[in-house]
C-alpha cells in the first residue's frame, strides 16, 4: 500500500471547512474530500427510499452507493454512482437529514470504508466532522477549524443566498445550534478535535488569513 499524504480539516457547520479546504487542495494540487457531502447524499437517498431503514436494511441499502473523486484542488468533483453531486444537496435541511443519518453506526461504518478506499487511492485534503480522529488518524497534518455560533450562522446564511435560498438568520443559528449538539454528542465519532490537530479560530480572521494560517502549519508559504 503506497502511504498517500492527507491532511485532514475538521470542524462546526459553517465554520468554512469547504472554503478552505478547496482552496488548500488547489495550492497544494491534490484531491479534495467533502464527506460531508458523501453523509448528505445518502441520507437524501434514505429519505427518497421513504421507508425507515435500521441495522442490515440500512447496511445493504447503503452499500448500493459507490463514490469516486474526479480533478483536484477546486475543481475536483465528487461522484456517487458515477453521477456528480452537486447543490442538490447543499440546504440546511439536507445538512440536518445528514446529522441525523451520521448518528447510525451503520451509516458510518459504510462511509470510513468508502472514505478509506478514497484515501488510499489519491494524496487528499478531507474535510469532515471525524477525519483526524476516526478516519485518518495517522494524517500527516491535521487542522480543526471552529468559530463563533452566529458568526457562523452569518457565513451559512450567506453561502446560501448565493445558491439562491434565503434563511431567517435566527432560525439558521437555531438549527446549526441543533446539527452541532447531535454532532458533538453522539456515540461514535463525535465531533472533536484530534489531540495533535491545530486549532484555528477564525472568528475574527479572513479566507486568507486563515489559509496563511493553514499553509503555516504544513511548512508551506501562501502564494
Ligand atoms: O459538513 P456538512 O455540513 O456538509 O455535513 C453535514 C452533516 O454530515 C454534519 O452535520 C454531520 C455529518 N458529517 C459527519 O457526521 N461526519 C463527517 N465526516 C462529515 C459530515
Amino acid at each position: 500500500m503506497i502511504a498517500h499524504f492527507i491532511l485532514t480539516i475538521d470542524g462546526p457547520a459553517g465554520v468554512g471547512k469547504s472554503t478552505l479546504a478547496k482552496r488548500t487542495a488547489g495550492a497544494l494540487g491534490v484531491a479534495y474530500l467533502d464527506t460531508g457531502a458523501m453523509f448528505r447524499t445518502l441520507a437524501l437517498a434514505v429519505e427518497k427510499n421513504g421507508k425507515e431503514l435500521r441495522g442490515h436494511a440500512l447496511t445493504d441499502f447503503l452499500q448500493k452507493f459507490a463514490f469516486a473523486l474526479e480533478g483536484v484542488g477546486a475543481g475536483a468533483r465528487l461522484l456517487c454512482n458515477g453521477r456528480v453531486v452537486g447543490d442538490e444537496v447543499r440546504s440546511e435541511e439536507a445538512g440536518m437529514a445528514a446529522a441525523r443519518l451520521a448518528v447510525l453506526p451503520e451509516a458510518r461504518e459504510v462511509l470510513k470504508d468508502r472514505q478509506r478506499d478514497i484515501g488510499e487511492t489519491a494524496d487528499l485534503v478531507a474535510e469532515g466532522r471525524d477525519m483526524g480522529t476516526a478516519i485518518f488518524p495517522s494524517a500527516a497534518r491535521k487542522i480543526f477549524l471552529d468559530a463563533r455560533p452566529l458568526v457562523r450562522a452569518e457565513r451559512r446564511a450567506m453561502q446560501l443566498a448565493v445558491m439562491g435560498q434565503h434563511v431567517d438568520i435566527v432560525d439558521l443559528a437555531e438549527r446549526i445550534r441543533e446539527r452541532d449538539d447531535m454532532d458533538r454528542n453522539r456515540v461514535i465519532a463525535p465531533l472533536r478535535p484530534a489531540p495533535d490537530a491545530t486549532i484555528i479560530d477564525t472568528s475574527d480572521l479572513s479566507v486568507d488569513e486563515v489559509f496563511a494560517k493553514i499553509m503555516e502549519t504544513i511548512g508551506r508559504r501562501p502564494e
